[in-house]
């Protein structure tokens, strides 16, 4: 296999590989390593069976656990991510986000798995959350050492949240519950078990506080490191068709659905890899 990368700072194709085919040891090493180093990995014009995405998914961890939203009956672990090109109402997924981050232990990587997508538009956008931390101030980061963010699902799924009230229009069977209004908090900075780098871990769907402080005072700081997050140079953005699989290491990268292809339907599979306590 080859990596093509994306962008300057992150994200690379992995070129010269077949998903469907069992991997070797030796395959599945270098592709963790890759994923170490670009912590976005695209394969482009796979053909792969729901089982041969579970499989391949399977060999970098077990199955996260995915709340408020029902999977497949036939495969409890996939989610499907549909949108017909009729429907209108929220997208899932659009807006900066790492999956789950409201979890005691948020998935360390998902994989998303195209299989129909818009002529054009329904890209998705990524933050490198490593660059965002490296490239504080030291007096910030100082700061921001020993401070906790609260992540609570309470504005996708709580109640009054984009999700809270089943639509029965929506493609996807989402169901918002009082859960939602939980909240959990994980460090606003974390180091990556397996690169021992740090990285902001902050999201805007999500991190809605500092534990602590008052939301007059954390508010315009979770603003200013979440402008920070996205500055266009720690951005890459993937553009999709059928076969592509990409999957992101939800520690260190933000994500983003872009809102951009009414009229046109886009089905894509997702798996969820169980991640860890942040630290
Ligand atoms: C997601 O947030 O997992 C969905 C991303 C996408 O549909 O592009």
């Amino acid at each position: 296999m080859h990596l093509l990368p994306l962008t300057g700072s992150f994200a690379a194709e992995v070129l010269e590989i077949n998903l469907a085919q069992p991997l070797t040891g030796k395959v599945v090493d270098q592709i963790k390593a890759a994923f170490a180093d670009h912590m976005v990995l695209v394969f482009r014009d796979q053909v792969l069976t729901l089982e041969e995405l579970e499989s391949f998914a399977l060999s970098f961890g077990s199955y996260g656990e995915t709340p408020f939203i029902k999977t497949l009956d036939s495969h409890p672990n996939v989610l499907r991510v549909l949108r017909e090109k009729e429907e209108s109402g929220p997208l899932f997924g659009s807006g900066w986000h790492s999956d789950w981050s409201f979890q005691v232990e948020p998935p360390s990587a998902t994989l998303l798995y195209g299989v129909e997508v818009p002529p054009a538009g329904g890209d998705t956008a990524f933050t490198n959350q490593y660059l965002a931390y490296e490239t504080l101030s030291d007096v910030m980061k100082d700061f921001l050492r020993g401070l906790q963010g609260v992540h609570s699902a309470r504005r996708s799924y709580g109640p009054n949240g984009t999700f809270g009230r089943h639509d029965p229009k929506s493609s996807m069977e989402i169901h918002g519950d009082e859960k939602a209004v939980k909240e959990q908090l994980h460090p606003l900075v974390r180091t990556h078990p397996v690169t021992g780098k740090k990285s902001l871990f902050i999201n805007d769907v999500y991190t809605v506080g500092i534990h602590g402080m008052h939301a007059a005072e954390s508010s315009p700081i979770l603003e200013f490191l979440l402008q920070h997050s996205r500055q266009i140079q720690m951005t890459s953005r993937v553009r999709w068709a059928p076969g592509t699989l990409v999957m992101w290491d939800n520690r260190v990268v933000q994500h983003f659905a872009v809102d951009d292809y009414a009229g046109h339907r886009r089905e894509m599979y997702r798996v969820t890899l169980a991640g860890e306590v942040p630290v």
